[in-house]
């Protein structure tokens, strides 16, 4: 394994003492423990120390000068202030709040310099006149290893080294079931000793329970917690699918509103059906050229929110599958106002944090609770995701019902063991991975635009007009390139780089391809990439006719609760009468499935809601097309295509929402 390396920054405005700092550290650091790399170095101004923290992504702490001056020619008395540390520590947190701080107080009055700094997240203070740097050095480190631990992740190690008998679940005892079998030691083979040696269960108290944290699966949330900027920290096995169903009946009680963004993803509709809320949709903005789905408009949050101050909480996703981020301070601020509670699904932003290119997080914007699919964008396995919660009115008692409501009782150890490398990573070099992401995306850009043929859709091509005011930023790893020019259709040239060039992108439109870049990004995949989409290009083919999926119908009314409708057991009914026409009799009818065409992955209808001929005219359509077009949802009655209703007499049972 690669050995760390780890800078620890000092700043201070007198060369001599400066030096005589870094030598005393550094020898401190060459004559005890380091298993972390610890190195020291200078500089004298808060500008050099803050582009040194913009450039080098090593630097994991910065010793701080309690007071910046500039010495004019270098005469002592004649100095001019550069910077308060109280200012230069709200930079660097502003910039890398992942970093460790200290402060070096220099002068008597250490109160003063301790009461200036209270409300700011220092990590300690030395008294520089000490020259204790043995002391310091272990300080800082014994601080940095805190960090990089990973309490869970250790245990669980630590158990599988102690090599006990297993006298309990799970079956295969640490692979022993399989490990000689004739029919399926290949399997043990393939997937590797330590996943099933690691593959534990409660029955282990050591390993501490997921469900009544209070060891070391407590230990890792809380350091979470401080990583992610959060109070509460919960790590979530089923992904963000249930971290968002989780929050939903801790919040809602049935018949309580929410408001959300009709574009938010199926767990979060399906989250409305288990908790029996009363859904306020809003509609998507939609660039129609592209056929990406954008985010609300900011007034028709803003009218929401006035309109139904009653609501108990607003869920939006942001950033979203393409990348659009929010304005949310605003928003958040408007809902509060109302004292309305925020969810903001970062199920694909959960790195956000260790990067100023990509903040404000939720978070720090002032949500209530933000999900985040650790698994999707960082190094955790699959279906590892987190909750992070700073709503001052935390229920931890219904919470912890609800999470263990959701949550398996053998949850896979592995992928808790994930999330806290993957928190351990990001925290000591999430900055400088980030950094690197960001630089690859900027080449990938240039690298596909160079082609003359792909073009690479930036913000103003992809935001819909409805949002060009509202100050939506783009993540720029989330790459999407318009292929109209290429002479493939969507469809063919997907395969053509899996089959041809051993590429498999994340999603497509119509006319458009989205490449995710994560900080697995190599350069050689975007070498290969470059090399794919050029030989594409240089074939010359004449461009194709592409053919656009019809556009998603308008929100019908919302007649029943939709946990109501849900659980009435409804009727089936054909979407094509005999002849193979739209069957009129569905007009009117209530749906009581949710109908989601992936894509766009927006429900149609949701249960509970109005159909009209224009809802089964499209999704005629959309069973017709050509394309691999899936309508989760539907009930097929052989190969006939029908809808779950609700009969009369159901509908009489069920008490109408209020217009
Ligand atoms: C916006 C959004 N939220 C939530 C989820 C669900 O996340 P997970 O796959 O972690 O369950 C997804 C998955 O694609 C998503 O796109």
């Amino acid at each position: 394994m690669k050995r760390p390396v780890s800078r620890i920054l000092v700043i201070n405005d007198e060369k001599l003492i400066l030096k005589e700092l870094i030598k005393g550290l550094n020898a401190a650091a060459k004559s005890l423990e380091n298993p972390l790399g610890i190195t020291f170095s200078g500089v004298t101004t808060a500008r050099e120390a803050l582009q040194a923290i913009q450039e080098d992504g090593d630097i994991q702490s910065v010793l701080v000068d309690d007071t910046l001056y500039t010495l004019k020619n270098g005469e002592k008395g004649s100095r001019i202030l550069q910077m308060t540390a109280l200012k230069l520590v709200q930079e660097i947190t502003r910039f890398r709040p992942e970093l460790d701080i200290y402060i070096l107080i220099a002068q008597e009055k250490e109160d003063e310099v301790v009461d200036a700094l209270f409300s700011e997240t220092v990590d300690g203070y030395f008294y520089r006149e000490e020259r204790d740097y043995r002391g310091m050095y272990r300080i800082l480190n014994a601080q940095l290893q805190e960090k990089a631990r990973t309490p869970f992740y250790d245990q669980l190690k630590n158990y599988v080294l102690m090599a006990k008998d297993a006298w309990h679940t799970p079956g295969h005892s640490s692979g022993d079931s399989l490990r000689d079998s004739p029919w399926a030691s290949d399997f043990y083979q393939f997937i590797g000793e330590h996943i099933f040696r690691a593959d534990l269960s409660v029955s282990v108290p050591m390993l501490d329970s997921l469900m009544e944290p209070s060891g070391v699966i407590a230990e890792a949330q809380k350091i979470a917690a401080k990583a992610f900027g959060a109070r509460r920290t919960f790590f979530a096995t089923n992904g963000t699918s249930t971290a968002n169903k989780v929050i939903f009946q801790t919040l809602l009680a049935p018949g309580e509103k929410l408001l959300l963004d009709r574009n938010c993803h199926k767990s979060v509709h399906h989250g409305v059906v288990l908790s029996g809320a009363h859904p306020i949709y809003l509609n998507s903005s939609v660039n129609k050229k592209f056929g990406v789905y954008g985010p609300v408009p900011k007034q028709t949050l803003f009218r929401a929110i006035e309109e139904h101050p009653d609501a108990q909480a607003l869920i939006l996703t942001s950033c979203t599958y393409d990348g659009f981020r929010y304005d949310l301070p605003p928003i958040i601020e408007a809902a509060h106002a109302k004292g309305i509670k925020v969810i903001i699904d970062e199920a694909w932003y959960g790195f956000a944090r260790f990067h100023p290119a990509f903040r404000p997080t939720a978070l720090e914007a002032g949500a209530d609770y933000a999900t985040q699919s650790t698994h999707k964008v960082l190094s955790a396995f699959s279906q590892s995701s987190m909750i992070h919660v700073n709503d001052p009115e935390f229920n931890e008692h219904l919470f912890r019902e609800n999470f263990n409501m959701h949550t398996s009782t053998s949850p896979q150890y592995s992928m808790i063991a994930s999330l806290d490398v993957a928190r351990k990573q990001v925290v000591m070099e999430g900055y400088k991975l980030l950094s690197r992401t960001l630089e690859l995306a900027k080449e990938v850009r240039e690298q596909i635009n160079s082609t003359g043929v792909f073009r690479v859709l930036e913000l103003a091509d992809l935001l819909p007009d409805e949002v060009k005011n509202d100050n939506i930023q783009l993540d720029s790893t989330k790459v999407t390139v318009d292929i109209s020019r290429c002479g493939f259709t969507v469809e063919d040239l997907i395969r053509e780089l899996f089959e041809r060039y051993n590429i498999q992108v994340e999603k497509s439109t119509f006319n458009t391809l989205t490449l995710l870049l994560t900080i697995g990004t190599t350069r050689s995949k975007v070498s290969r990439l470059y090399d794919a989409l050029m030989r594409i290009a240089r074939e010359g083919r004449a461009p194709r006719r592409l053919y656009q999926i019809p556009e998603l119908p308008g929100f019908t009314e919302l007649k029943y609760l939709p946990r109501d409708a849900f659980y009435c057991g409804g009727e089936i009914v054909p979407l094509l009468d005999e002849q193979e026409r739209v069957n009129d009799s569905l007009k009117g009818k209530i749906c009581a499935d949710q109908i989601t065409p992936y894509p766009p992955g927006i429900p149609v209808l949701v249960p509970g809601q109005t159909i009209t001929s224009e809802v089964v005219q499209y999704l005629i359509g959309m069973l017709r097309s050509q394309k691999r077009v899936e309508v989760h949802g539907i009930v097929y009655d052989g190969y006939l295509p029908c809808l779950r209703l609700l009969s009369e007499v159901e509908e009489k049972s069920l008490k109408k929402l209020a217009k």
